[in-house]
């Protein structure tokens, strides 16, 4: 991360620098993650002046065409937080990755929320023991991020619970609105509080149940596309791992099989740079399936959910 000072910007002035400071923004990625219009009105600029720093903050994020082989070594920048199960972190390749979104899809009770609730606790410790030793952002829209169930998660794993509930930071969630401009927000949180975790559980929810109706489809996506555009914008800037959930419905069309279908169509699809989907076994066990992306395999995984959060099946001594 660069800091932001005066010089850092060549040609935005000083008073300009001291606005954004002012309105939070203390880095150039932070600022390279927020839109011109979102600029100008938290740090009260001129729609120019605005539109000057973003281009200049995100040409000083990216760099244009670079060799292959800087983007492997920017990359390597890149972490893996695990989920708790050995089983899952193998076909997630190490984990959650930061730089990216990865999404858990299923229908209810399939483990999204126990698999976020898990992340949470151990995207805090040191990356040795294969956290992200930051801090952790949740945008909670079902209202069943639970801080008891943190506590009992973190107590299961031997970790003092009254410190991993002090690194983690939730906004409730009330509509599709609501959700974007908590997504605003998210940088200055990032910045603040060293948050390396973002958690949105769930991502489609507000908008299924807001924009009814085939007509209002369209209007739907592309505000549903929006907001995970900044998501990744921020994934990226400030490499942290974003993980959301996304739920199923039932195809008509499916005659033999699980007739389930992620929601959020193409762009949630398109979006998100790995997909989980979720499904019941037996006794408490869920399966795990990769099925969308660039470079993991579609490869399957058991786990089971306990006190502590999500673990092996073999672990929990099943
Ligand atoms: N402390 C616990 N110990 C064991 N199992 C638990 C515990 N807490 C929750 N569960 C199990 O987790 C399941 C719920 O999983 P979860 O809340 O992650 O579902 P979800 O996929 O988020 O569903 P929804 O779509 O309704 O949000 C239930 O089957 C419940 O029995
Ligand atoms: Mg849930």
């Amino acid at each position: 991360m660069t800091e932001l000072e005066y010089g850092v910007l060549k040609g935005v002035g000083g008073s300009t620098i001291n606005r954004l400071l002012k309105a939070g923004f203390t880095t150039v990625e932070a600022v390279a993650a927020t839109p011109a219009r979102e600029l100008a009105e938290k740090a009260g600029l001129g729609a120019e002046t605005a539109e000057k720093v973003a281009l200049l903050a995100l040409m000083h994020v990216d760099p244009g065409f670079v060799p292959a082989m800087e983007v492997l070594q920017r990359r390597r920048m890149m972490m893996r937080c695990t989920t708790g199960s050995k089983e899952l972190d193998r076909i997630l390749a190490g984990g959650v990755e930061t730089g990216s979104i990865t999404e858990f899809i299923g229908e209810y009770g399939s483990g999204k929320t126990q698999i976020c609730l898990t992340l949470s606790v151990m995207a805090q410790l040191p990356p040795e023991q294969g956290g992200l030793g930051g801090g952790v952002a949740v945008i909670d829209a079902e209202g069943t991020f639970l801080p008891e169930r943190i506590v009992q998660i973190a107590a299961a794993r031997g970790m003092d619970p009254k410190e991993v509930l002090s690194n983690i930071f939730i906004a409730k969630c009330y509509n599709s609105d609501h959700l974007s401009i908590l997504i605003d927000n998210l940088p200055g949180i990032i910045e603040e509080k060293n948050v390396k975790l973002v958690v949105i559980d769930s991502i489609i929810s507000h908008f299924r149940g807001e924009y009814l109706g085939r007509e209002n489809l369209s209007e739907r996506q592309q505000k549903l596309g929006n907001c995970l555009h900044r998501l990744m914008r921020l994934a990226e800037t400030m490499n942290v791992a974003v993980v959301v959930t996304n739920q199923v419905q039932a195809s008509p069309t499916v005659v033999y099989g699980d007739p389930n279908r992620p929601t959020g169509g193409n762009v949630l699809a398109h979006a998100c740079t790995h997909r989980v989907y979720l499904r019941k076994g037996r006794k408490n066990t869920r399966i795990a399936k990769i099925i969308d992306s660039p470079s993991l395999p579609e490869r399957e995984a058991r786990f089971i959910i306990t006190e502590k959060g999500i673990e092996d099946v073999e672990e929990a001594g099943d």
